[in-house]
């Protein structure tokens, strides 16, 4: 990776800005058909996302080079009640950094705040043809519990089954 990379915790709005915007512009070239949005995020969805970090609804970490470009986003968000300990993990990286172990650094990083902050349960949701997810999460240490039939949606008609992966902190 570029000597610049850093990763940051918890960005402030300034930064969630960029990340938004990163989102936006993977979300109009369509390298994200997996993330179940066909529209792009309204840039004052900040506050939101701010107000989950600030509360300790979600972690979120940002891969970032040259001060300011945002090229991956990865998240925690924990469940409420007798489910607190749980959390789902979310992780995009720009394809033009993918396959440099971009993804595997923000997430043992993440998975190690996770754990600080007493999540002992990591989920996540790939869907079932999504190959390079299933074979990072799996070479993470997630584990296949089965098959969770029409999990997501994308629209009205289309539906996605995934496969439930779950690592154990
Ligand atoms: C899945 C994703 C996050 C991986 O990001 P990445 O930064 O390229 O991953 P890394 O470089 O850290 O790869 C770590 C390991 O995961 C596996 N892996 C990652 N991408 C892979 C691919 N395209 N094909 C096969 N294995 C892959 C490999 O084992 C890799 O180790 P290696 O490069 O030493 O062989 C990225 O492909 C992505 O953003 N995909 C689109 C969004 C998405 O599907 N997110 C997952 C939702 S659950």
């Amino acid at each position: 990776m570029e000597s610049s990379f850093f990763i940051k915790k918890n960005p402030n709005k300034e930064m969630l800005i960029e990340a938004l915007k990163y989102f936006n512009a993977n979300i109009i070239a369509n390298n994200f058909p997996y993330l179940m949005r066909n529209d792009v995020f309204d840039l004052a969805e900040v506050d939101a996302w701010h107000e989950e970090q600030v509360r300790g609804k979600s972690i979120r970490l940002i891969g970032v080079i040259n001060k300011s470009k945002v090229i991956s986003i990865a998240y925690l968000c924990r469940g409420h009640g007798n489910g607190f300990h749980v959390a789902k993990l979310g992780i995009t990286v720009d394809p033009e950094y993918q396959r440099k172990g971009v993804a595997n650094m923000i997430c043992k990083e993440l998975l190690k705040y996770g754990r600080e902050e007493g999540v002992v349960r990591v989920e996540a949701y790939p869907v079932v043809n999504n190959n390079n997810a299933i074979t990072f999460l799996s070479r993470l240490g997630f584990l296949n519990e089965g098959i969770a039939s029409k999990k997501f949606r994308r629209d009205e008609t289309t539906f996605y089954d995934c496969i439930h992966m779950a690592r154990i902190l």
